[in-house]
């Protein structure tokens, strides 16, 4: 297996950015808020910035719905903007990875506009239409942002197919030449000089509606290999999938080391254990931890050598990771760091979302702050089908988007730092106590123990080369697992809960050399202390 690729040892940012700067003060985060904060992320000791998307868009679900793959939002800047960020990144050794909405455009894209206007259009192809009376769609489907996946058009009579908005027609990747228009942007993207891709909802191109097949349809790999041969092959790139139906042997697919298709893929496994099972993600249920444990384990186990992970607990359409899984009160600090050296260890590429690494926590607004179009959507469904206000709200401090794209937080100051107008959504007002400029400067802090744990993936080979094995599998409170390569042995040990369990590793331990911890010291090697966790090393003889 070829383990010269430089995105196996690198760790990735995401930036969203409306969230992240702003710059020229409109209360909406942009490239130049970027180009700003670089010697921030420099700091932290990233390679390379996921960006969630910034081209021409209504915004109507916040950027993933593009009406230009060639051009930059207003709001975010300029074409000349995003070039700077390129070269200016490039001189932090940050590479710039873009977001691929190829599933679906904006309704308001040129090619959708084209394509309403009759059945004859060149472009009328380059989406999934089909006929049917008004009033009856074509079948049952429902889009994942509420009401039926079918749009009518009265001018020409059809439906066409959407699996989000009704402003984000789904296209038509049976059409050769819609293949074709999507290569040829990916092209320009690569020649203006991005480290790679992250591509949305990939596992959802080969729909095929007639069938009611929405994920991994039957020509997902044949459409992958094609994409990738006619661009990403070309180049020294990481391209990852984000597949909500991926299993580990459709992984394995996705991320073949011979390098057809991509480099790995976001799968969700883990992700989706705290929701009724068969049920949405606003039906709450508490996390399964030895779930968890033997999920991840399968995981690591199952990609050795055959596949590359994707490591993350948190990204724009998930919650807050430490108020989620942690403990967001007293043990903020501590648990935000167990679950930073939690999955560091492990292997696989790494990506932190803006603000994980300062410990950012959920938000609980009324519904009148909130922006995100999935829980207006839902709160609206919910309470039109008598759910009570209270429990849709329980739901959406648990679980919504928004939670995760509230304003970067910076300092202690004005919006905390963010913008000096009224921002787009608002702050979470525990900026005074959780903020970067405090952070950076403490040595103890989240910001500083992210910052360890990307330095030692860079050290210690066995972080990107080392097999996996987890330890005390049935254990109610401990996570814990090893690692092992040819020359060396990598030891970790969380504690997941406020509890004080005694611990049986000890032994193992007493030999190692202490690489990291979320406690000062260590007392008393047999008991963890509430969210303890511990990560060794030794070499092998
Ligand atoms: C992905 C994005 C999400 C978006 C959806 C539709 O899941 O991460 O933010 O709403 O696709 O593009
Ligand atoms: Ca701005």
């Amino acid at each position: 297996m070829s383990n010269n690729k430089w995105w196996k040892s690198a760790v990735i940012y995401q930036i969203y950015p409306r969230s992240f700067a702003d710059s020229n003060n409109d209360g909406i985060g942009d490239l130049q808020g970027m180009i700003s904060k670089l010697d921030y992320l420099e700091n932290l000791g990233i390679n390379a910035i996921w960006l969630s998307p910034v081209y021409k868009s209504p915004q109507d679900d916040n950027g993933y719905d593009i009406s230009d793959y060639r051009d930059i939002d207003p709001m975010f800047g300029t074409l000349g903007d995003m070039e700077r960020l390129i070269a200016e990144a490039g001189k932090h050794n940050i590479r710039i990875i873009m977001d691929l909405v190829l599933n679906h455009s904006s309704d308001e894209h040129h090619w959708f506009q084209e394509a309403k206007k009759s059945r004859e259009n060149p472009y009328h192809d380059y989406y999934v239409w089909r006929d049917g009376k008004e009033g009856v769609p074509p079948n049952e489907m429902r889009a994942a942002f509420g009401g039926s996946a079918w749009e009518w058009v009265p001018e020409i009579q059809q439906y066409y197919f959407h699996q989000f908005s009704v402003k984000q027609p789904d296209l038509n990747w049976e059409n050769p030449k819609v293949r074709q228009e999507i290569y040829d942007m990916i092209n320009w993207w690569i020649a203006k000089g991005v480290g790679g891709f992250r591509l949305d909802v990939i596992d959802l191109v080969a729909k095929e509606p007639d069938r009611q097949i929405t994920t991994n349809g039957t020509r997902l790999h044949e459409f992958i290999r094609e994409l990738s041969r006619e661009t990403f092959q070309k180049a020294d790139l990481v391209t990852v999938g984000e597949a909500w139906g991926a299993t580990t042997q459709l992984a394995k697919l996705y991320s073949n080391p011979d390098n057809s298709e991509l480099s790995m893929v976001f799968q969700f496994e883990h992700i989706c254990l705290d929701q009724v099972e068969g049920k949405e993600k606003w039906d709450l249920s508490p996390l399964p931890f030895l779930k968890l444990k033997e999920v991840f384990a399968r995981w690591q186990k199952e990609l050795y050598g055959k596949g590359w992970n994707s490591l993350f607990w948190d990204n724009h359409d998930l919650p807050r990771i430490v108020s989620r899984w942690g403990d967001d009160g007293k043990n903020r600090t501590k648990s935000a760091k167990m679950l930073a050296i939690l999955l560091h260890g492990m292997q696989g590429t790494p990506y932190i979302y803006q603000g994980e690494e300062l410990g950012m926590t959920n938000v609980a607004y009324g519904i009148e702050e909130y922006r995100d179009i999935e829980t207006l959507n839902m709160y609206k469904e919910r309470l039109e089908n008598g759910y009570k206000e209270e429990d849709i709200m329980k739901s959406i401090h648990a679980k919504s988007r928004d939670n995760a794209r509230t304003p970067m937080q910076w300092n202690d100051g004005k919006n905390a730092g963010f913008t000096d107008a009224v921002p787009w959504i608002k702050v979470n007002p525990n900026y005074k106590e959780i903020n970067a400029s405090q952070q950076v400067e403490d040595e103890n802090s989240i910001f500083n123990c992210y910052k360890k744990l990307i330095r030692l993936r860079k050290d210690y080979p066995v972080f990107v080369e080392g097999d996996f094995k987890l330890l005390l599998a049935e254990d109610e409170n401990i996570f814990a697992y090893i690692r092992e390569d040819e020359e060396a042995q990598l030891l970790v040990i969380c504690n997941f809960y406020g509890q004080t369990p005694e611990c049986p590793l000890e032994d193992m331990a007493s030999s190692m050399e202490l690489l990291i911890c979320n406690y000062e010291d260590i007392e008393q090697p047999a008991t963890l202390r509430p969210y303890e966790a511990r990560m060794y090393w030794k070499a092998k003889k």
